[in-house]
């Protein structure tokens, strides 16, 4: 019996592995979040063991990518060290097609915000699932607030049409915390018809410290796609 191939795994492979051989030699890079970023990173770290790449440095967008750039031996560095971020390879959880985001399914859209932000050039590594025609459609959007002003924010966000929910963690034994401390508002819209205003309206809710829509931030979008079986980037 022959082993079920995932197509959506198969999607991820491939499309951070196009994503990772856009790194060169001797370049700052940011390292996003996710399994799909898993993968890139998983790629540079092989392609600085044989040698075809060298003197790269990474910035960690979390916990997570710092843990497994340290495993596959990619050097870190921090934005305190650095005057600029040559690349930020990352995923998300929907891409509209003027390539705005919503990210943060992870939990991690600050760091990643502050990361992908700075990059000279942000590639997005998404698997065809997360192509929509608007934000919001299949995803709520992750909104970070610090946790004495959840009740007032969820109220705030409500006011503004959303339907917010606290993030819980497995088993539901507690919120999901953030790598900054924080919790996630996952908000319901009926539609997100301007995800530019919609970004500034929920970072000026007192007590909100970013929401997940990225907007005007991408550069390059590689789309895995699997056609026969076949992975197609
Ligand atoms: C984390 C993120 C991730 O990039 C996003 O959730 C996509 O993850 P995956 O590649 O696992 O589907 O924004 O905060």
């Amino acid at each position: 019996m022959s082993a079920e191939i995932d197509p959506v795994k198969l999607m991820k492979q491939e499309v951070g592995k196009a994503a990772a051989a856009l790194v060169e030699s001797g370049t700052i890079v940011g390292l996003g979040t996710g399994s799909t970023t898993a993968y890139a990173i998983q790629y540079i770290g092989d392609r600085l063991k044989s040698g075809e790449i060298k003197d790269i440095v990474g910035i960690p967008t979390s916990f997570q990518a710092e843990v497994l750039a340290k495993e596959y031996g990619i050097p870190l560095t921090t934005l305190d060290a650095v005057d600029h971020i040559d690349i930020a390879i990352d995923g998300a959880d929907e891409v509209d097609p003027n390539k705005n985001l919503i990210k943060g399914g992870g939990a991690a859209h600050t760091r990643e915000k502050v990361v992908d932000a700075l990059a000279n050039k942000f590639v997005v590594v998404v698997d065809s699932g997360k192509l929509v025609e608007r934000l919001g459609s299949t995803f709520k959007l992750p909104v970070e607030v610090i946790p004495m002003a959840i009740t007032p924010v969820m109220r705030a966000i409500a006011k503004l049409g959303g339907k917010p929910e606290l993030r819980m963690g497995i088993r539901k034994a507690g919120p999901v915390i953030t790598d900054q401390g924080n919790m996630v508002v996952d908000v319901t819209f009926d539609s997100i018809d301007n995800p530019a205003e919609l970004e500034k309206t929920l970072n000026n809710i007192p007590g909100v410290l970013e929401n997940g829509l990225f907007v005007g931030v991408t550069d390059v979008v590689l789309v895995g796609e699997v056609k026969d079986g076949k992975p197609l980037v």
